[in-house]
């Protein structure tokens, strides 16, 4: 299947770029560190999805928001975490959720109203899921690689 290459160079904190990939909608954020403080915040556990629903680690690996984000090798601090990467595509019915909106400062899916964190994981509505993180790597400090 097709990878492929995206610059992130661009992207200021606090922004999101989405872009396309295989007909979806990929959101990739730089987040700020009290959107991170936020997710760090939450206990897995207690989440609907308690499940990190990132392809590029194991499929039984908890919701930590460190399980989620994305880092280019080496990085450390906030370049550690800041990068979160995933499908644009509510796990309810398939619509694109809206950034930065909702109860929870992430995403919110106007279809039929699911909330989803600043990690991307579903807080409260009918998704069952959390946004799926796909296959990415980055390929130096402002490259990602999807697929
Ligand atoms: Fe997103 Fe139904 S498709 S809440």
């Amino acid at each position: 299947l097709s990878s492929i290459r995206v610059d992130i160079a661009g992207v200021e904190e606090g922004t999101q770029l989405t872009v396309k990939w295989r007909g979806k909608p990929v959101f990739i954020r730089r987040r700020t560190q009290e959107e991170i403080d936020a997710a760090n915040e939450v206990d897995p556990a207690t989440l609907p999805d308690p499940l990190a629903r990132n392809e590029n680690i194991g499929a039984d690996a908890p919701a930590t928001d460190g399980n989620r984000a994305l880092a280019p090798e080496g990085a450390e601090g906030k370049a550690a975490e800041e990068w979160l990467v995933m499908m644009g595509v509510c796990t309810h019915l398939g619509c694109v959720p809206l950034g930065e909106a909702g109860d929870f400062g992430g995403w919110f899916c106007p279809c039929h109203g699911s909330h989803y964190d600043t990690a991307g994981r579903i807080r409260r509505g009918p998704a069952p899921e959390n946004l799926p993180v796909p296959v990415a790597t980055f390929d130096g400090p402002t490259e990602i690689i999807l697929g």
